[in-house]
C-alpha cells in the first residue's frame, strides 16, 4: 500500500466538512416546490457594498423585499419630490438575480413624513385632499415598477391588538375606507400585481379575527385583495406553532394566498412589553436586556433551531396556501432587532451568524425539508 498518498486525518476531516458545507442544498432549492424563500435586503446589499451578503442572497433566496427602500419617507420625502435612486437599484438587483420582487410598503402610519397629512399652512388635510395625495403616491410608485414588482404590501399594520382599526391619521382623516381606496388605486396602477394586507401578531386570535373580518369586507365589496402577509416577528416563547397554524388556516379559508413576510425569532429579553413589532416602541438601554454580547449559549442556539424547525413544519403543512416565507434580514448583524426596541443590542434572530456562516437553525430548516 502506498501510505505516502494518505492525507493526515485532520486534513481529511476538514476537506469533508468543506465538501458538506458546499454541497448542502440551498434553502430556495430545498423548498422549491413549496414556496419562495425570501429575504429583506438593505441599502448596502442593494448597492453592492456588502458582497458577502449579496452572495448569500443570490445563493439561498429567490425572493427579495426592501427593508426600507420603498417606504414613503424614502421614495417621496417632500410633496413634489420623489427619489427613486435606491428603489430603482433594488428592482434592478431583483431582476438581475431572477427574484420574485416584493414592494413594501404603500400605506402605513410609520416612516411616512408629517407633510403627507398637512397643508402648506400646517393644518390637517381633509378627506378628499388626502385621498388625492394617496392616489398620486400609489400611481407614481406602483406605476413606475408596473410589471416588475410582482407583489405589493398595500396597507401595513392597520389593526389594533383587539382587531379594531388603528386610529392612524389615514383612518382619522379619510375614514375606515382608506384601506379599500388604497387597494383600488394599487390595482388600477398595476392590475397584474399581487396585492397584500400585511400585519404583525396576526397569531393573536383577536387580531386574526379582525383581519379576517377586514378581508371579508373587502371581498364583499369587490376590492382586489390577493394575499394576507403575516409578518412573523416571533419570540422564543410566543406565539405557539398551533397559533401560527390557526392563523394561516383562517386566512387560507378565505381563498387568499398567505405569505410569511418578515420572519425572525427574537432570543433577547422582552423588557416588559408584550408581543409587538411596533417600530415606534422605544425601551431604555440596560445591560440586563443585552445578555449575549459575547456569543449565544449553545442551549439557546439549539432552542432557536428547534423553534425554526417547528414553524417550518407548520409552513410546509400549508404549502398549498403559502406563497412565500421571507426572513427579515440576511445575517444577525443586519437585523433590525439589534436596534429595536432597545438601541445597540447584540441580537441573534436569523439563520446566518455575524460572519455569514449558517447557524444550527439553518440546518434545522433544511432537515425539515428533507422530511417531506
Ligand atoms: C423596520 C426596518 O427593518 C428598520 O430598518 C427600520 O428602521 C424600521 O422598520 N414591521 C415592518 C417593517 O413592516 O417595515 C419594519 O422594518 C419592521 C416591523
Amino acid at each position: 500500500m502506498d501510505y505516502c498518498h494518505l492525507l493526515p486525518l485532520g486534513a481529511v476531516l476538514a476537506a469533508a466538512a468543506f465538501v458538506s458545507a458546499q454541497s448542502a442544498p440551498a434553502l430556495k432549492d430545498a423548498y422549491k416546490s413549496d414556496f419562495y424563500i425570501g429575504v429583506a435586503i438593505g441599502d448596502t446589499q442593494i448597492g453592492g457594498e456588502d458582497q458577502r451578503g449579496d452572495a448569500l442572497i443570490d445563493s439561498q433566496f429567490n425572493s427579495i423585499s426592501p427593508e426600507n427602500a420603498l417606504k414613503w419617507e424614502e421614495v417621496h420625502p417632500q410633496p413634489d419630490k420623489y427619489d427613486f435612486r435606491m428603489a430603482d437599484q433594488y428592482v434592478a438587483f431583483g431582476e438581475q438575480h431572477h427574484m420574485f420582487i416584493v414592494g413594501h410598503t404603500l400605506i402605513w402610519e410609520r416612516q411616512v413624513p408629517a407633510w403627507v397629512f398637512h397643508d402648506a399652512k400646517g393644518n390637517l388635510l381633509g378627506r378628499d385632499a388626502l385621498l388625492a395625495r394617496m392616489r398620486d403616491h400609489i400611481d407614481t410608485v406602483v406605476g413606475r415598477y408596473k410589471g416588475r414588482i410582482q407583489s405589493w404590501d398595500v396597507v401595513n399594520e392597520a389593526l389594533n391588538e383587539d382587531g379594531t382599526l388603528r386610529p392612524s391619521l389615514w383612518f382619522k382623516i379619510i375614514g375606515p375606507d382608506y384601506i379599500e381606496k388604497a387597494f383600488q388605486y394599487a390595482h388600477e396602477a398595476d392590475p397584474a400585481a399581487q396585492l397584500t394586507y400585511n400585519d404583525y401578531n396576526l397569531e393573536n386570535p383577536a387580531k386574526c379575527k379582525g383581519a379576517v373580518a377586514l378581508v371579508k369586507k373587502l371581498q364583499a365589496e369587490g376590492i382586489p385583495i390577493n394575499a394576507v402577509g403575516i409578518q412573523g416577528h416571533l419570540r422564543l416563547d410566543s406565539p405557539t406553532p398551533e397559533q401560527e397554524d390557526a392563523a394561516i388556516s383562517a386566512f387560507a379559508a378565505l381563498g387568499v394566498k398567505v405569505a410569511i413576510t418578515e420572519l425572525d425569532i427574537d432570543v433577547l429579553p422582552s423588557a416588559g412589553y408584550g408581543p409587538t413589532a411596533d417600530v415606534s416602541l422605544r425601551v431604555r438601554q440596560d445591560p440586563k436586556l443585552n445578555p449575549y454580547v459575547n456569543g449565544l449559549p449553545d442551549s439557546v442556539q439549539q432552542q432557536l433551531a428547534d423553534r425554526y424547525a417547528a414553524f417550518f413544519r407548520v409552513f410546509l403543512k400549508h404549502r398549498g396556501a403559502l406563497s412565500r416565507v421571507t426572513f427579515w434580514g440576511v445575517t444577525d448583524a443586519d437585523s433590525w432587532l439589534n436596534d429595536w426596541p432597545v438601541k445597540g443590542r447584540t441580537s441573534y434572530p436569523l439563520l446566518f451568524d455575524r460572519s455569514g456562516q449558517p447557524k444550527p437553525a439553518f440546518q434545522g430548516i433544511l432537515r425539515v425539508a428533507s422530511e417531506k
